[in-house]
């Protein structure tokens, strides 16, 4: 059924999907990213600006710096949730709530890994003993800070079963959002969506938390994945801006909820409170300040997102947008879609930058100028609004 013979849908609280940014902890964990504190707090402005529900804003344990910048976006952050990290270790929780207790919204995120390979390698105990430090943890953090998000790092690579039997338990010991990472990228969007369904509907307590999803994007399935947990249940996503994050990155918010809005029929009412106009700045300001730059081809915030090379695909373009554009520059804060002119443009394309221009060129000379185009196109690659002006002298003075 066409979205135009759909009924509207209401916004159910049940349907929304709340955005969790980490653009400030997983994304400044990736090398070459780091941040001072003005910058981040300018991040945490714009994240603010976004309407995005939850600012991971650091990992307050572990550097003086840290903790200061999380608290200093807890002070002065209105609206948002902030939140900090935190190992499962008494130090670090303490640490987390007396950098976030600033906050109006604050939050402590505690974790630790639960698949065999975490277990054994890096703690060298028991899963039995590491439910237990997670329930213990968990505990910890409630009676200090009445909203606890807990993380099962390496979820993805975890015995479902066994799983489970933690996520119960932390939410037993007063866990609200119950994360599930897929920490190195691993999984396939249909497994990610099959293991959010067997939480769903395993967990006996599941009701009484929001089950959360933290994809990195090592297969490059990152928002894929995040996207098959909302469908299998998840109703927090935990991502980044521009998907910076560890190795490969994170989920990217700008892919993630730009599919849920130009989707919503396919989704049927599920939705964010993001302000999408704010996109282009946030992923503009978060390139700069980190010196990591877009790929031109990154699907949302791109150079190249809204920008039509083909003469084919030019015209069509300009005989209606949706012909090659199934969402509005205007939705993510650009002005306008790019015709960019080289030598795959068409006449359509060229005659509509004459017109911006406000040159006319007569259709008599337009054979000529339109050849003399492609030969500078060919040579250049490239034909900016100055070429373009140069030809247009030079055909008025050869008339
Ligand atoms: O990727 C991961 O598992 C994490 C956790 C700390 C949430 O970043
Ligand atoms: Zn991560």
């Amino acid at each position: 059924m066409s979205a135009e013979h759909r009924a509207p849908q209401s916004k159910s609280p049940d349907n929304k999907v709340y955005i969790f940014d980490t653009t400030l902890r997983d994304g400044e964990q990736c090398p070459g990213a780091s941040l001072r504190n003005h910058e981040k707090l300018l991040i945490a402005r714009k994240l603010a600006a976004l309407n995005v529900d939850i600012i991971e804003a650091g990992f307050p344990f572990s550097s003086p710096g840290d903790f200061e910048s999380v608290k200093q976006i807890a002070t002065e952050i209105q609206g948002p949730t902030i939140c900090g990290l935190s190992r499962a270790t008494p130090q670090d929780i303490e640490a987390t709530w007396d950098a976030v207790r600033y906050a109006q919204k604050p939050r402590i995120h505690t974790f630790i890994g639960t698949s065999d390979i975490h277990i054994q390698a890096k703690f060298k105990k028991t899963r039995q003993e590491i439910l237990n430090i997670a329930r213990d943890m968990v505990a910890l953090a409630a009676s200090k800070c009445p909203d606890v998000e807990f993380s099962a790092e390496d979820a993805g690579r975890t015995d479902p079963f066994y799983l489970y039997k933690v996520i119960e338990a932390v939410i037993d010991a007063g866990a609200r959002t119950v994360n599930i990472p897929d920490t190195v990228g691993y999984t396939i969007p249909d497994e990610f969506g099959r293991l959010i369904k067997g939480i769903m509907t395993n967990v006996p307590n599941i009701d009484k938390a929001i089950i959360s999803v933290h994809c990195h994007n090592d297969l490059g399935l990152a928002t894929a994945n995040s996207i098959a947990g909302i469908q299998n249940g998840a109703r927090q996503v935990e991502c980044t801006i521009n998907g910076i994050g560890e190795r490969a990155g994170n989920a990217a918010m700008e892919e993630v909820v730009m599919a849920l809005k130009v989707r919503p029929e396919y989704f049927e009412g599920i939705y964010t409170d993001i302000e999408s106009v704010h996109f282009a700045e946030a992923s503009k300001m978060v390139s700069e300040l980190t010196s990591m730059p877009v790929q031109y081809n990154k699907a949302i915030v791109g150079r190249n997102a809204f920008a039509h090379e083909s003469g084919i695909h030019q015209d069509g373009f300009l005989k209606g947008r949706s012909t090659y554009e199934i969402m509005m520059p205007e939705w993510i804060g650009l002005s306008e879609s790019y015709l960019p002119l080289g030598p795959r443009s068409g006449r359509a394309a060229v005659k509509a930058r004459l017109e911006k221009l406000g040159l006319v060129v007569q259709d008599a000379q337009m054979p000529q100028f339109f050849e003399q185009f492609k030969q500078l196109a060919d040579e250049q690659k490239r034909v900016e609004d100055d070429d373009l002006k140069r030809l247009y002298e030079q055909i008025l003075a050869s008339a």
